[in-house]
Parts: structure tokens; sequence; C-alpha cells
């Protein structure tokens, strides 16, 4: 199954879950195996090397954890996927397997808190050069991708400000000097907004949160542009952070409702901001607006009752 003209709805029930599984099962098997058995040498050298399609060992990929692999990658059109024991997993091992020594990235000052301590302190003890810009100037943030960087790395809405930045615009000024765009998806979930398509290179997701739904597994996301995706793979393999068969069908078991959920989350946050902007003890609300086209921010008056809101209110579609 591929993105085409199928809606998200049905991509989120049926990505990666249109083969058969094993028993003539009809929803994905966790496959718990950590090793992967072959009836001779020969059969286990071609999958060990590629060449045929399978498995060996669970810390590189397993059958359970493709499933949601492949369902990420449909929804948000991506060329190849892979995945992590968490969010931050995702994150770290995306910056370290693309950047090293001598290198430069750019980015903003509003990433979740994880995310700002790799680049404040992991990220230099490392000899990376980092520049954080100032989340809603886009004018600094082109400048400083100007003067050259090798990756930009954008979080839109941001966690917890929920700061939205323009995708298209700085994936076009990363572009002209080489770099990759990387975009954390989180916040607004593959329903609401499509990275790749704005023209960012790699877009990741803590599974932890909107994909996954329920609160009861953790796990990270990376998808994009295949020859990327692998390298990142390639580290986290050896790495090690991968995720487990139990969370990964959890995870996807929740992105089946993942269209309906985030839909209703919608139109009840901007009922919110709506009934919070005319409240008489209104203080700050955020709402963070979405689009393909644009990157606005859309703040409103509202009492500080708000942030439990916004914490699972993230915006509207425009
Ligand atoms: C936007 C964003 N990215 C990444 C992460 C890290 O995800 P995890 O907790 O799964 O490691 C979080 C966690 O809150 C987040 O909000």
């Amino acid at each position: 199954m591929d993105s085409g003209k199928t809606r998200k709805s049905t991509l989120s029930v049926w990505g990666g879950e249109t083969g058969r599984f094993t028993n003539g099962a009809v929803t994905s098997p966790v496959v718990h195996s950590v090793a992967f058995a072959y009836d001779d040498l020969d059969e286990w050298h071609a999958v060990a090397t590629g060449k045929s399609e399978g498995f060996i060992y669970s810390r590189n990929t397993n059958p359970t954890v493709q499933v949601l692999e492949e369902k990420t990658r449909v929804l948000e059109s991506g060329e190849a996927a892979t995945s992590f024991s968490t969010g931050m997993g995702a994150i770290s091992n995306t910056l370290f397997a693309l950047l090293g020594p001598g290198k430069r990235v750019v980015s903003i000052k509003d990433t979740y808190g994880g995310a700002s301590k790799i680049f404040l302190e992991f990220l230099p003890a490392y000899n990376v050069k980092v520049h954080l810009c100032d989340t809603t100037d886009h004018e600094q943030i082109e400048a400083e991708i100007a003067k050259g960087c090798d990756l930009v790395y954008l979080e839109t809405p941001t966690n917890p400000t929920l700061k939205v930045v323009d995708i298209k615009r700085l994936s076009t000024a990363a572009k002209k000097v080489g770099a990759v765009t990387v975009v954390d998806n989180t916040f607004a979930s593959p329903i609401n907004q499509n990275p790749l398509a704005l023209g960012a290179d790699l877009v990741i997701h803590s599974a932890t949160k909107f994909l996954c739904g329920h609160s009861d597994a953790m796990g990270g996301l990376l998808c994009g542009k295949k020859e990327l995706v692998e390298k990142v793979f390639r580290y986290r393999e050896i790495n090690g952070a991968s995720l487990q068969a139990e969370p990964a069908y959890l995870i996807a078991r929740g992105m089946k409702t993942l269209e309906l959920r985030i839909e209703r989350q919608n139109t009840s946050a901007l009922r919110i901001a709506q009934y919070l902007k005319v409240h008489k003890k209104g203080k700050r609300c955020f709402l963070s607006r979405i689009g393909n086209t644009s990157g606005s921010q859309y703040c409103e008056k509202s009492d500080v009752r708000v942030w439990r809101c916004v914490k699972f209110c993230i915006g509207w579609r425009l």
C-alpha cells in the first residue's frame, strides 16, 4: 500500500498490514523472537547480506517493528523509515549519525528539552558547531543557514511553546547550501502536517505521543530519503537503541485511530481557544495553526489553565 490518493484514515489502518501474516492472522502478530532460523547457511547468508528479504536478529530488524515503520512511512510519504526505542533515540541517533567533528548545525531555541540538551551539551563535546536561532525570526535563521551548515533541525509546532516555523522556506534555504533538513513532527502528527512534502529530507516522531495515543508505549520513528534513513539505521543497529516488538505493536494499534483522534483534537483545541479568548480571566493561550504553505502562529488570550489543554490540543488545519 502506498500513499497515492488513499486517505490518511485508511493508511493509518492498513499501512504495513496489507500482506498475509502467519496462520492467516488479520492483524500483525507480536513476534518476540530475538533470532530467526533458516534451513541452511546459504539461505541465512542471502538474508544477512540483504540479497533476500527476511530477519536475522531483532536489534537490526523485526517483523512487528517493520509493520510500524511501514505504517509511518506511508503516512509521511517517505522513501524509507526506521525506528528507535524512544523519540530521543530517534533524535540522538539521527544527529550523531549525520554529524561529526567540524560539522555545523543550525536549529531553533524552542526545541523539546531533550533535543536542546543535545545541541547545548552533547554535540559541542564532539566538536560539532551548533547555532540556535530565535524560533520565530525566519530572517535570522535563513542568515545563519546561508553562512554554511550541514544540517538544519526544526521542530514545529514546538513543545511546549507551540511556536510554528515555515518548513518550506527554511528547507529551501538549507538546500541552497547543501544541508539536510530534519523536522520533528511529533506535535503536528502526519495527519496535520507532512514535512517531506514541504521540502524536508527527514521527519522524526516521538511515537510515544500522538502516534501511540494511549500513553502505554514508547518509541521513535524516522522517515524520509532512503539514503539518509539507511545511514541512520546503520548507526542505530550498532548503537542499539532499537524498538521492541511489544511497544511497536501497541503503537501500530494506537495509530489505527490516529486520524479520528487528531481531527477531534483539532476541533476541541479550536473550541477551547475560542472560549478562552472571551473569558474574563484570560491571559495567554497558544494555539498552533498549521498549514502547508506558511508558518504562522496564532496567539490568543486565555487563563493559565490553557496549558493543560495545550498539552493535548495542538491545533487545527487551515
Ligand atoms: C516534540 C518532542 N520530540 C521528542 C520527544 C522525546 O520523545 P520520547 O519521550 O519518546 O523520548 C518529545 C517528548 O516529550 C517531544 O515532545
